[in-house]
């Protein structure tokens, strides 16, 4: 099996000069710090009860039994076999792997041509958004007797997720009678959460509805494609186990000690050096790749809500106890690198022009596709183009853009795809995962939480009255309310 490979080039002083790119020097000043990095990573990945408590359990991901596996599968084939139209409800980590699943492994326009969905049912995503629109019109016209509803919220209490929920029950319901929750999969959290209970109390009504997958303990939302997008994949029709071996494979390779052998340590490190030595704060992925756009949309999530810390973290070691990580709220860092998605060749007519001329502050990461599943050769005689592929012209215009940003002193690599199988991707995604772990590492953030998104949240649920608030929060949202000044709104 062909592996994925990591070019570098870029990033150095030998190639972007020593103001923007990475030196001898800062390579040899930062080791001390990547291998303590390498060496707490696997330390604390070696304890099993240590992983869940601190949310690292999806490393082991790629090793799940084959049995779970297979009964996933089968589960996907009989909602396969049975239903036109699957809508799937989630919203962060509960959709972004979804979708970049469903567009990295799936034909193009599969919706569109029964031909290209071999018998499969049309996918569709709803409840990562609060805008009414999309719902609306799905609803409206979708056939409820022939569409399964898989709603997916580890928490089981995100109001996107729910209210979606609760329109398409009622849609359900209206057209099925009371049978329709033989018609809705659930994936929550074993134990805890509104949607347990729920799905707790309809099976105790009807054995035989909502059939539900729970989520593994110690998995954060946005790490657990390999866990809750398990179903989806299966209902498309993708081997899950080709999946998992390219993340074991790649897990093989991430684990080892040297950064020369670890392509997600070396990511990491030398990002690291970027970062904090040379100014290089936003971080933009560009996938030479129509389909991968949404895998870069799912990076967008998880360097942004693993990285980007207000506090430092906060390691305890209590006696006879593994570690315990919190906030540091004596250390405010304010970190984390900003992440931005883009795709070649589209974004070289958009965004491309700010990253040749625009402030240098910035790293792109290519991810370079080396075959394709389909391609095209130009017709005609005597053009530029005349016969020449597609996949020849994607493949110039990103080694292109490689040139032009070198002309210009900004730091870039590349990660090169054989081609975009379930195998490669699968490799992918636990690339960047281990890459986000290493760079947590390195700057001393607690890359398993998402505080932050807890703020929005709170005023949402103070607002709607939800009981149960913790009386600081709704005191520091009544003493400090938005303030609208209307001179200021023209
Ligand atoms: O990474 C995370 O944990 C979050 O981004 C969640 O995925 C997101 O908030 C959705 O949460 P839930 O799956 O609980 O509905």
């Amino acid at each position: 099996m062909s592996q994925i490979k990591f070019d570098f080039n870029n990033m150095f002083s030998s190639a972007v000069g020593a103001r923007h790119g990475v030196t001898r020097g800062d390579i040899d000043r930062i080791s001390g710090r990547a291998a303590a990095a390498q060496e707490h990573l696997s330390k604390v990945l070696a304890g099993p009860s240590q992983r869940i408590a601190l949310a690292l359990e999806w490393t082991q991901l790629p090793l799940q039994d084959k049995k779970t596996v297979a009964g996933i599968q089968a589960l996907g084939s009989q909602i396969a076999n049975k239903f036109d139209a699957v809508l799937f409800l989630g919203i962060g980590g509960s959709y972004l792997g979804l979708k970049a699943a469903q567009d990295a492994l799936c034909p193009p326009y599969f919706n569109e041509f029964p031909s290209l969905r071999k018998k499969k049912p049309r996918i569709y995503f709803e409840g990562n958004n609060l805008d009414p629109e999309t719902l609306s019109v799905l609803l409206r016209r979708l056939n409820p007797r022939k569409t399964a509803v898989v709603v997916i919220s580890k928490s089981g209490e995100t109001s996107e997720t729910k209210a979606a929920f609760m329109m398409a029950q009622a849609w359900l319901k209206k057209a099925v009678g009371s049978r329709f929750g033989r018609q809705v999969f659930v994936i929550t959290d074993p134990d805890s959460g509104s949607l347990r209970k729920y799905v707790q109390s309809q099976q105790k009504k009807d054995a035989l509805s909502f059939c539900d997958l729970p989520l593994l303990k110690g998995v954060g939302g946005r790490f657990s494609e390999f866990n809750m997008g398990l179903l989806h994949l299966a209902i498309v029709g993708v081997e899950i186990q080709r999946v998992l071996d390219g993340a074991r494979d790649m897990a093989k390779r991430c684990t080892a000690s040297q950064p020369m052998e670890n392509p997600a340590l070396l990511y990491a490190l030398l990002h690291t050096i970027l970062y904090q030595k040379k100014a290089k704060a936003l971080a933009i992925l560009m996938p030479f790749s129509e389909t991968l756009k949404s895998t870069a949309d799912w990076y967008v999530q998880l360097l942004a809500e693993s990285l980007g810390k207000k506090y430092g973290r906060k390691i305890e070691r209590p006696a006879g106890a593994g570690e315990r990580w919190s906030q540091d709220y004596s250390r405010v860092v304010n970190l984390g690198r900003t992440p931005i998605s883009a795709r070649g060749t589209n974004d070289l007519h958009s965004i491309q022009q700010n990253n040749i001329e625009g402030e240098n502050n910035k790293v792109i990461t290519f991810i370079r596709v080396k075959k394709f599943g389909r391609d095209l050769r130009i017709p005609g005689k005597g053009d530029l183009l005349s016969g020449k592929s597609y996949s020849q012209l994607l493949a110039l215009a990103q080694e292109a853009t490689e040139w032009a940003l070198v002309q210009e002193s900004r730091p870039n690599c590349a990660i090169i795809l054989p081609e975009v199988t379930a195998y490669s991707w699968g490799a992918l995604l636990f690339f960047f995962e281990m890459a986000v772990a290493y760079e947590g590492e390195l700057l001393d953030v607690n890359a398993f939480d998402q505080p932050g998104v807890e703020g929005y949240k709170n005023y949402m649920y103070y607002k709607l009255g939800k009981p149960g608030l913790a009386k600081e929060i709704a005191e520091k949202i009544r003493n400090n309310p938005l303030v609208k000044d209307q001179r200021w709104i023209i």
